[in-house]
């Protein structure tokens, strides 16, 4: 055992989300192109998702691929899109004997065929474990879900399935992806970049924020494990004042 590992008390995040950042910069750091860091940043994700569940974390949603990430040039979206394929079929099995169910969301459509077939077919595989959800956001935009969201709900009003009066938090939650799931309660970025980037914006309404300028593919377990030490120190009041929670 690390001695090293912090103190954790009982008080784990029930959902952590991740915006996984800083593959390219760790390769230019090391004088590689761009692809041998998305390579290298497999490793955190594995050590990541090992140590979310040990500790107790019911949701782990970790962005994968945003809808911007189009964008960037064919060959690097293509290695990180054959990478997505490979690591769900290399995996596939570690998640099974870690009673890890696997989901995703996002414009999952856009995804090349073979990605969505292992994609499918792991979902479908483990949809029934019960440790942990693994869900991953894969040609994710937050803004467009949240248009998804309106354009379902504005349907039922107008056939009359939905009043306008009836319209409330739940109705939203319940049309967007991640319906099923808790809020975020434990938001982690590396590489030091301060901002969302068109993520769960709806769902982090009051999850507490961490940065952390480690690059992602040196993240690991006992960086994870020092992120949720922090937030165990972080005192959540919801708009009340800390004497009313106490
Ligand atoms: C995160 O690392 C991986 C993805 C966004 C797919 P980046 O590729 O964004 O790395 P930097 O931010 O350029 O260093
Ligand atoms: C956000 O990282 C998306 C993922 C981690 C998948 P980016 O590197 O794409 O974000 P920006 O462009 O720096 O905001
Ligand atoms: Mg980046």
């Amino acid at each position: 055992m690390d001695q090293s590992l912090p103190e954790l008390s009982s008080n784990i995040p029930n959902h952590v989300a991740v915006i996984m950042d800083g593959n390219g910069r760790w390769a230019k750091k090391k004088g590689k192109m761009r692809v041998f860091g998305h390579r290298n940043g497999v490793k955190a994700v594995r050590q990541t998702i090992e140590a979310a569940a040990e500790i107790g974390v019911k949701v782990l949603t970790l962005y994968a691929f945003s809808s911007e990430n189009w964008k960037r040039p064919r060959k690097e979206v293509e290695t990180l899109m054959s990478l997505l394929a490979s690591s769900l079929r290399n995996e596939f099995s570690s998640l099974q004997k870690n009673n890890i169910q696997l989901r995703a969301i996002g414009d999952l459509e856009n995804l090349p065929s073979k990605a969505q077939k292992e994609l499918q077919e792991v979902i479908e595989a483990t949809a029934q474990n019960d440790r942990m959800i693994l869900n991953l956001a894969l040609s994710y935009s937050s803004q467009a879900e949240i248009v998804r969201a309106v354009q379902c709900i504005s349907k039922k009003v107008v056939n009359n399935e939905l009043s306008i009066e009836n319209i409330d938090k739940n109705t939203i939650n319940n049309h967007l992806y991640t319906f099923s799931l808790p809020d975020v309660d434990f938001l982690i970025r590396t590489s030091g970049e301060q901002r969302i980037s068109n993520f769960l914006l709806w769902q982090i309404a009051y999850a507490e924020l961490y940065f952390t300028d480690t690059l992602w593919p040196d993240f690991s377990k006992n960086d994870f494990y020092e992120a949720i030490a922090t937030y165990q120190k972080r005192e959540r009041r919801y708009g009340q004042t800390s004497e009313q929670i106490l």
